[in-house]
């Protein structure tokens, strides 16, 4: 097939890309070349901000089997994905997000597609939160867009809802941040005890998902979240991380209000602390796309591999306060 590939060149986007050549496709990447990306003159390559008229003009003449939409945050932009790839695209894959959960009012826990619909909360007064739910609220209106522009065949399209990806690529750093903490041989703090279920993804599973369903017909105007069948606490996590590692971290429980007072984030001294998370119900993946997800105890490893054999002492950014998070451990 010929796959469009809006983005590409990070994280999720760049593993499928991967795959994608792997599989025998012929794939164009489509992105502001901001990043040096490894494929060489295995892809064709368009260079637009999708937020501008040079995406329309990029994709102009030119028709693709598939699309696959890494970049897509707002209505807006899947308004332009249906005006510039509308009649000439098969089938358009929204990569899209658990967050458009995360927004409903009344959300509580494990979510499935049909908690969609409904209320939403209140935007919220604090300047971060109100971040996350403006990413939520622009995922939601580009799952809009689409779901009106399907039943009028402008672009046959399937949304992807995924939580957390973990994968030796993560940009975000996330297992990064647990692994030099256990490497430097001193404690962990986690907030609260790390509680919270934690239903993440790989990103290997995402990727092999995505090429399996390109063109499936059964799926367009459908949503599917795709998440982990295991649902581990974010402490549960954080032990199994230094079990694939081979380290015993002394893990130290501390209330998030005793980290706030000492002026850390959550997410700055635990990556999977943070109180935007969603919890991802995959039944109707594993029913109608065959969705399969490695155990942890394979993508844990694995992930790890990767990560330790790229490892630079550039540590994630939230690292630098290393000497804080030590000092307060010593008083718990
Ligand atoms: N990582 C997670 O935990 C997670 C969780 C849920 C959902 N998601 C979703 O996953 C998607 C991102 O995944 P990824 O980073 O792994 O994908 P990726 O395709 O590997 O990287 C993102 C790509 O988007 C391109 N891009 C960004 N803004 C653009 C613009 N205005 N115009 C054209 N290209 C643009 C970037 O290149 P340039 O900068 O060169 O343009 C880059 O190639 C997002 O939609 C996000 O909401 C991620």
């Amino acid at each position: 097939m010929r796959v469009l590939v809006i983005g590409g060149t990070r994280f999720v986007g760049l593993e499928l890309t991967f795959r994608l050549l792997a599989a025998g496709h012929h794939v164009t990447l489509l992105n502001r070349g901001t990043r040096v990306d490894p494929f060489g003159s295995r892809v064709s390559r368009l260079v637009a901000d999708r937020t501008t008229h040079g995406f329309d003009d990029a994709l102009a003449g030119r028709t693709f089997d598939a699309a696959v939409d890494f970049a897509a945050y707002t209505g807006d932009d899947a308004r332009g994905a249906v005006r510039a790839l509308g009649g000439k695209v098969g089938h358009y894959i929204l990569i899209s997000s658990g967050q458009v959960y995360l927004v409903r009012d009344g959300y509580a826990g494990r979510a499935r597609e049909t908690d969609y619909d409904g209320h939403l909360i209140a935007p919220p007064a604090n300047a971060k939160d109100h971040g996350e739910f403006l990413y939520g609220i622009g995922k939601r209106d580009a799952e809009d867009v689409l779901a009106a522009a399907w039943p009028a065949g402008q672009l046959p399209s399937t949304v992807l809802r995924i939580p957390m990806v973990n994968g030796p690529r993560d940009h975000y750093r996330r297992i990064e941040g647990y692994v030099v903490r256990m490497l430097d041989g001193g404690p962990l703090l986690l907030p609260d005890g790390g509680p919270a279920p934690a239903r993440h993804v790989y990103s290997a599973a995402v990727v092999r998902t995505i090429v399996d369903i390109l063109g499936r017909a059964s799926t367009f105007g459908r949503a599917y979240n795709l998440a982990q069948d295991e649902v581990p606490t974010v402490h549960e996590l954080v032990t199994a991380i230094a079990d694939a590692l081979g380290a015993t971290p002394k893990i130290v429980a501390i209330p998030r209000e005793s980290l706030a007072a000492a002026g850390l984030e959550a997410t700055e001294v635990s990556p999977f602390s943070g109180t935007w998370m969603s919890y991802l119900d995959p039944g109707r993946a594993k029913t109608e796309l065959a969705f399969r997800h490695e155990p942890l105890a394979s993508y844990l490893p694995a992930t790890i591999a990767g990560l330790l054999a790229v490892m630079t002492e550039d540590a994630p950014p939230a690292y630098a306060n290393r000497a804080r998070e030590l000092a307060i451990a010593a008083t718990l």
